[in-house]
C-alpha cells in the first residue's frame, strides 16, 4: 500500500527538493585520526543490527492505544477537549490513533532527514575519521527509517506529513554551505531532541513492540549525539567571536522552533478540536510544561559542552525553563540507553528459549 493512502492530510508531491550549497571535500591523508572518533567508528561497526531479525514483528499494537501510553500521560489531560473526548470510547480511540500516527510519522521523517544529513556530512566534513563515522551513521539512519516505516505502515496505518518546524530546520541545515551546520542542526539539535522524545516514549509505553523499537533506535542515537559533540567541540574551540555568535543565534532560533513543533496543531485541526484549548493544555498544564522541558535534557548539556554557551543561549534556556539541564551527565545517559537495549535483547532471548521449550514439549507429546 502506498504511504500516501495512509496520510490523514495530504503530504504534498513526492520529490521534495532542497538545493544544497558548499563543497564536497576529499582528503589524501589516510593515516591516523582522532582516537576517540576512531573508537566511536569501531563501535558503530560492532553494533550494527538488522531490523528484520532483532525485532519481533509478529507482535501487534492495541487498536485503541497503539503506542501503549497510559491515560494519565495524555498531553490533553485537564483541557475541556479531553473531558469531552475521553467520555466517548470511539472519540478517545480516534485521538489515541492520531497521536500515535503523528508521533511515529515525525520520528520517521526526522530519520529520513538524519540519513540525508549524515550522507551530507560524509561529503563535506574535513578528516577521514569523521567521514568514516558519518558513513556508519548513514547506515544506522537507513535502518531507523526502515524500522519506523514498518511500524507506521504495517501496524499504525495512519500517517501525518512532516511538521513545518521540522521541515524548516532541515531545510536551513541542508542549505547552509558551512560544513558544521548539518552537525549542529541535525546531530546536536534535531537528534538531541529526538533522543529525549524517544526516551520519554520508551519509559512511558506499556507496549513491548514500541519499547523494543525505541530502545534499539536509542542505542544508535546515543552514538550519533556523541559524534556531534566530539567533532564540534574540537572545531568550535577555533571559532572567532563573530562565528561563535552566528552559531549561537542559530541555536536559540532553532530551539524555540523545535519547542513549537510539539504543540501538534495539525492533529487538533485535523480532528476539528478547539485548537486553542488543546495548545493551551500543552503550553500551560503542569504535565505539558514538564513534558516539553524534558525534551531539552539532551540538547542543553551538549550545547554547553561544545562551547556555544554565550549569554544569548543561556538567557533563552532560562526563559524556556531548561537551563538546569546543563548539568546532565550525557555519558551516563548514553550508558543507560545501551544497557536498556541489551536488557530487551536478553528478555527476548529468554522468551525465545521458553517458546522453543514449549514447541519441543508439544512435539514430544504429539510423537508419544
Ligand atoms: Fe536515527
Ligand atoms: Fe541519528
Amino acid at each position: 500500500m502506498s504511504t500516501h493512502d495512509t496520510y490523514t492530510i495530504p503530504a504534498g508531491p513526492d520529490d521534495y527538493l532542497v538545493p544544497m550549497a558548499g563543497d564536497a571535500r576529499f582528503t589524501w591523508e589516510y593515516d591516523g585520526g582522532r582516537a576517540r572518533l576512531l573508537a566511536l567508528y569501531q563501535k558503530g561497526k560492532d553494533k550494527q543490527w538488522d531490523a528484520q531479525s532483532r525485532i519481533d514483528w509478529t507482535l501487534d499494537l492495541q487498536h485503541d492505544n497503539p503506542l501503549g501510553i497510559p491515560e494519565h500521560f495524555n498531553e490533553l489531560m485537564g483541557s475541556r477537549t479531553w473531558d469531552r473526548v475521553s467520555a466517548d470510547p470511539a472519540l478517545k480511540t480516534e485521538l489515541y490513533r492520531h497521536q500515535a500516527g503523528w508521533q511515529i510519522s515525525q520520528f520517521l521523517h526526522g530519520e529520513q532527514g538524519a540519513m540525508i544529513c549524515s550522507a551530507r556530512i560524509v561529503e563535506s566534513v574535513p578528516g577521514l575519521d569523521a567521514k568514516f563515522y558519518a558513513a556508519t551513521q548513514t547506515m544506522d539512519e537507513a535502518r531507523h527509517v526502515e524500522t519506523y516505516a514498518k511500524l507506521l505502515q504495517d501496524k499504525i496505518k495512519l500517517a501525518y506529513p512532516i511538521s513545518s518546524p521540522l521541515q524548516q530546520l532541515l531545510d536551513e541545515t541542508l542549505r547552509d554551505s558551512r560544513w558544521d551546520m548539518p552537525y549542529l542542526g541535525m546531530q546536536v539539535l534535531i537528534e538531541g531532541l529526538a533522543l529525549a522524545a524517544f526516551g520519554l516514549l520508551r519509559d512511558m509505553t506499556t507496549d513491548p513492540l514500541v519499547r523494543a523499537v525505541t530502545a534499539y533506535v536509542m542505542q544508535d542515537e546515543a552514538r550519533h549525539v556523541a559524534f556531534g559533540r566530539l567533532s564540534l567541540k574540537d572545531a568550535y574551540a577555533q571559532l572567532s567571536t563573530k562565528e561563535r555568535e552566528e552559531r549561537e543565534e542559530f541555536v536559540v532560533e532553532a530551539c524555540y522552533l523545535m519547542r513549537d513543533r510539539f504543540l501538534k496543531r495539525e492533529i487538533w485541526e485535523r480532528l476539528d478540536y478547539d485548537v486553542e484549548d488543546c495548545v493551551d493544555a500543552i503550553e500551560h498544564s503542569a504535565s505539558g510544561v514538564m513534558f516539553r522541558n524534558l525534551l531539552f535534557t539532551r540538547i542543553v548539556p551538549c550545547i554547553k559542552d561544545i562551547g556555544l554557551w554565550g549569554e544569548k543561549v543561556q538567557e533563552a534556556y532560562a526563559d524556556m525553563g531548561v537551563l538546569d539541564y546543563a548539568g546532565t551527565n550525557l555519558d551516563g545517559l548514553m550508558a543507560a540507553d545501551e544497557a536498556t537495549a541489551e536488557q530487551i535483547d536478553a528478555e527476548k532471548r529468554l522468551n525465545d528459549a521458553r517458546l522453543a521449550e514449549v514447541d519441543q514439549a508439544i512435539a514430544v507429546g504429539a510423537a508419544g
